[in-house]
């Protein structure tokens, strides 16, 4: 088994709030991320993706056609956008990075078409990243 990664940028506004709880407690639970304006973040996106090489291509899958798949179906629909009004996929959910993450996940989960889908990995800050398998 061999891992093959591809990396992409984003950049996009949020904010992160509980319409359930009222001001004081989403300003108690979300602090700054709760700002009523939102707040922007560039992203770091990793999709991994595990399989055999193919003995014909010595690819796992073309990362060029990789590169195509996470565009059309991630980058085109979150880069300058606000993740909680303008997302189809993210409709209803508190984005963020984890939910961001399983949202990604379930947008790309088929659409692979070498190899299995075995990470997501999203940087929000330098410092924050989040990682889902699945499940
Ligand atoms: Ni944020």
């Amino acid at each position: 088994m061999i891992y093959v990664t591809r990396r992409e940028v984003f950049s996009s506004s949020h904010r992160l709030f509980n319409p359930k709880y009222n001001e004081e407690e989403n300003n108690l639970i979300f602090g700054k991320c709760n700002n009523f304006n939102g707040h922007g973040h560039n992203y770091i996106l990793e999709v991994v993706v595990a399989g055999d090489i193919n003995p014909d291509t010595g690819y796992v899958i073309d990362l060029k056609m990789l590169k195509t798949i996470i565009i059309e179906n991630v980058i085109k629909k979150v880069d300058h956008k606000n993740l909680n009004m303008d997302v189809d996929f993210l409709s209803g959910i508190i984005p963020t990075a984890e939910n961001i993450a399983v949202g990604i996940w379930d947008q790309l989960k088929d659409k692979i078409p070498s190899g299995n889908l075995y990470a997501i990995k999203l940087y929000e800050t330098e410092n924050n990243y989040v990682e889902y398998k699945g499940e």
